[in-house]
Parts: structure tokens; sequence; C-alpha cells
């Protein structure tokens, strides 16, 4: 499985240049272990909010040394982290980043995670970010990517439905499942349209 991932990874873009709705361009890219600083500013810059509901810790700026670990050490197909980003911003240019874990008890299932910067939430910047680990995930032969989510969290619950994913209770977190193979599962929602038309966009680069 390795040695065909390896082979996988080798023809998956590492830049794609696209632009947000709004016309903005934008580069998207696998973050590396080099982008400890990057990923350690993104945390920082994060509304305590969206700090909690990503990483599900209340106190503290700073992301620990165990989690960028977590979050840059891994390789496909087990693990792959993506960032969307504004060449142009002045400061910190990160726009959002999402990552897929695949599971150690069932290879065809990844469990998936985003985050978007306060400011740029809104603006297609998630579902892009899905629609490149969708396809990403898709060639490394999974099936389904899985959100975890609180339930207090309305806008993460509301876009993965409006996306497609069939959510469910676990007695402690919504779990929201995308199936990779399944494109008429995506509904007639404004997000929904734009991750197919994502989909529609990225596939002949990325599969
Ligand atoms: C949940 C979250 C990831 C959504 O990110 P986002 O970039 O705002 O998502 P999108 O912009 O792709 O889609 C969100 C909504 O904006 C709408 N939208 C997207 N582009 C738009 C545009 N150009 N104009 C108007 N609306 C737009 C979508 O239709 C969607 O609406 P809906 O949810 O009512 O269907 C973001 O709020 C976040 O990072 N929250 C904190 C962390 C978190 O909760 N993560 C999820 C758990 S892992």
């Amino acid at each position: 499985m390795r040695r065909r991932c390896a082979w996988i990874a080798a023809m998956i873009p590492e830049r794609l240049d696209v632009h947000l709705h709004d016309g903005t361009p934008v580069v998207a890219r696998p973050l590396t272990p080099a982008d400890r600083d990057y990923v350690a500013d993104g945390y920082r810059l994060l509304s305590p909010e969206a700090r909690y509901q990503r990483f599900w810790v209340r106190q503290g700026e700073i992301i620990g040394d165990a989690m960028l670990d977590r979050l840059l050490s891994g390789r496909l197909p087990e693990h792959a982290i993506w960032t969307v980003f504004d060449p142009t911003r002045e400061g910190f240019p990160g726009l959002g980043a999402a990552s897929f874990w695949r599971s150690e008890n069932d290879p065809l299932e990844a469990e998936f995670s985003v985050t978007v910067m306060d400011a740029d939430q809104g603006r297609g910047v998630a579902t892009l970010l899905l629609s490149i680990l969708w396809l990403v995930a898709f060639r490394c032969g999974i099936e389904t990517l899985t959100g975890y989510t609180m339930p207090e969290n309305s806008r993460a619950l509301r876009w993965m439905r409006d996306t497609g994913a069939a959510g469910e209770w676990d007695g402690y977190n919504a779990v929201f499942r995308w199936t990779l193979g399944d494109l008429n599962a995506i509904p007639a929602t404004p997000a929904g349209a734009d991750l197919a038309g994502r989909l529609a966009e990225l596939s002949p680069v990325m599969l």
C-alpha cells in the first residue's frame, strides 16, 4: 500500500492555483514539517471559539509540539494536510487548513478536520479544502471521510450536512460521513453545488 501511494503522491500536484468565488486568487498546497511556524501562527490567530471547535482546547494561544508533530509528520497514505493561502496578503497569508488521518481499524475510512480563519469563513474555503482532500483520499483508496463535531457547533453541522455528509449522534459528538464514491449524495444546496463544482474543476489535475 505504501509503495502504491508513494507513486500516487508523486502524481498529486504540490500546488494548486485557484480562485475563490469572489475572484480572489489563492494557492492550495500540502503542509510539510517545514511549516511549523506557519501552523503555529495560524493557531495563535484563530479566535478562541474556532480553536476550541477544531482543537477542543479552551486555554492558550500556543500550539504544543506534540500537536505540531501530529499535524505535520504524517505521510500518505495515512495522513494528508493541505492549506489554502492568499499570496498577496500582508501578515499571515493562511485562510485555512484541512487534514485527514486514515483509520487504523478500517483502511477505507479516514477522519477529516478543517479550520478556516474567522475572517475568511463563508468564502468557500472549507469547501475548497474538502474537495482537495476528497480527491487525495479517493486516490489513496479511502471511501469515507468522517468528521466529528460538537453538537453546539451549528455552523459546522450545517456545512457538513449541506455538502452531503450523512450525520448521526454517537452519544457525545455529531459524526458526519461523506461517501467519496457517491457524488449523487451531494445535495443541491449552495455549499453542495460549490463542492460539486470544485470536484469537477480539480478532478482532471488530481485523479
Ligand atoms: C465550519 C467551517 C469549517 C466552515 O468553513 P467555511 O470556509 O466558512 O465554509 P464554506 O465557506 O466553504 O461554506 C460555509 C457556508 O458559506 C457559504 N458560502 C461559501 N462561499 C460563499 C460565497 N462566496 N458567498 C456566500 N456564501 C458562501 C456556503 O454556501 C456555506 O453555507 P451553508 O453552510 O449555509 O450551506 C468554519 O466555520 C470553521 O473553521 N469553524 C471552526 C472550526 C470547526 O468548527 N471545524 C469543523 C470541525 S472539524
